[in-house]
């Protein structure tokens, strides 16, 4: 048995992929979409997009330098499109993650090292990526790029360098810019600089993700998201990572819901809306935040309807 063999996910029945307007989907992971009928049920009934959740990311795929590992990302990969499902490729370039052999890497080593890395895996899933978030979360919180440790090597020219990679190895797949927390305020005005920036210098970026983790009771409006995505343009957007957390029994996570699944179904260049987990069973906020559109026995949300009702086929 190799190394790093899984086995295949049992098939699941076909996505619902014609009852969106467009792409509605879920971070899927391994081991609940191999085991749990819940969360199975939940995902094969429901989404027809699917982004792995941690199954491509660096520490899992390149452990040791040169040695790749692909059987996780394969096997929700193979089941999400076996089903139906577009595949949003989660990410290509992020500095959380990282096995610790990136990180005391000599500095000179780190673009072929990136290089590398971007260029195996954006050509291993040729034709089954639709998208890649080729650059994850370059923004610290006050809007600053981050220092990390491509960042101290190679300032902003990494994502460039990123970008350029993905293009080579998979020119079809589309490529995106994925920010945390820069829905609204001072970090949204610095994601659209970046974009800017990263456009003015010719980097092969086709779209942005914004993530929208947020709460029942501070959520970013449509008015807020409507905004964003119109500066975004001409470039494409999506609703990456969307979840909601509900601080206390009583709140309402619909409104949150509503408020980002009729932006984007009124935004010509938004491109599709993404749940970051299937149940709250297993949701990386745990079960009690309820963040998700199924509860933790799988069953529909109401908020549910408040997606379906802004982004199903034939409003
Ligand atoms: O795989 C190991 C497992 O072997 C070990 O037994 C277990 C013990 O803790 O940990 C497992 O790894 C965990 C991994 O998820 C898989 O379950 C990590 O500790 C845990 O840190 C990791 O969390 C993930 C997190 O990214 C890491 O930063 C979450 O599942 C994942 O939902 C979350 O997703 C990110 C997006 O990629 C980017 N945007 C923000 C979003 C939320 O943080």
């Amino acid at each position: 048995m190799r190394r790093d063999h899984v086995d295949p996910v049992p098939a699941g029945p076909r996505v619902p992929a014609d009852a969106w307007a467009k792409p509605v989907g879920s971070a899927i992971t391994l081991d609940p979409l191999t085991d749990d009928a819940a969360y199975r049920k939940a995902f094969f009934s429901t989404f027809s997009s699917a982004t792995p959740e941690n199954e491509l990311k660096w520490e899992v795929v390149e452990p040791r330098r040169g040695d790749f590992a692909f059987a996780r990302g394969d096997a929700v990969i193979d089941a999400a499109r076996a089903a139906g499902a577009r595949v949003r490729g989660h990410p290509l370039v992020w500095d959380l993650q990282l096995p610790g052999w990136v990180g005391e890497a000599d500095p000179d080593d780190l673009e072929s090292i990136l290089r590398t890395h971007v260029e195996t895996l954006a050509r291993r899933y040729r034709g089954r990526v639709a998208q890649w978030d080729v650059v994850n979360e370059p923004l610290d919180e006050d809007g600053s790029m981050t220092e990390n440790v491509f960042f101290a090597a190679m300032g902003e020219g990494y994502i460039d360098l990123a970008f350029e990679a993905a293009r080579r190895a998979d020119p079809k797949a589309e490529r995106f810019l994925n920010e945390i927390s820069a829905e609204r305020g001072d970090k949204a005005d610095a994601l659209v600089a970046l974009v800017r920036r990263l456009r003015g210098r010719g980097v092969p970026i086709d779209g942005v993700g914004i993530q929208n983790h947020t709460t029942a009771r501070g959520f970013p409006t449509r008015a807020e998201l409507a905004r964003l995505m119109r500066r975004l343009a001409p470039l494409k957007v999506e609703i990456t990572e969307m979840d909601v957390v509900v601080e206390r029994p009583g709140q309402d996570p619909a409104p949150a819901w509503r408020a980002a699944a009729e932006a984007c179904a009124a935004a010509p260049n938004c491109t599709g809306l993404s749940v970051w987990g299937v149940t709250d069973e297993f949701s990386w906020k745990g079960p009690e935040q309820a963040a998700t559109l199924f509860d933790t026995e799988g069953r529909a949300k109401p908020a549910l309807d408040a997606v379906r009702s802004a982004l199903r086929q034939n409003r």
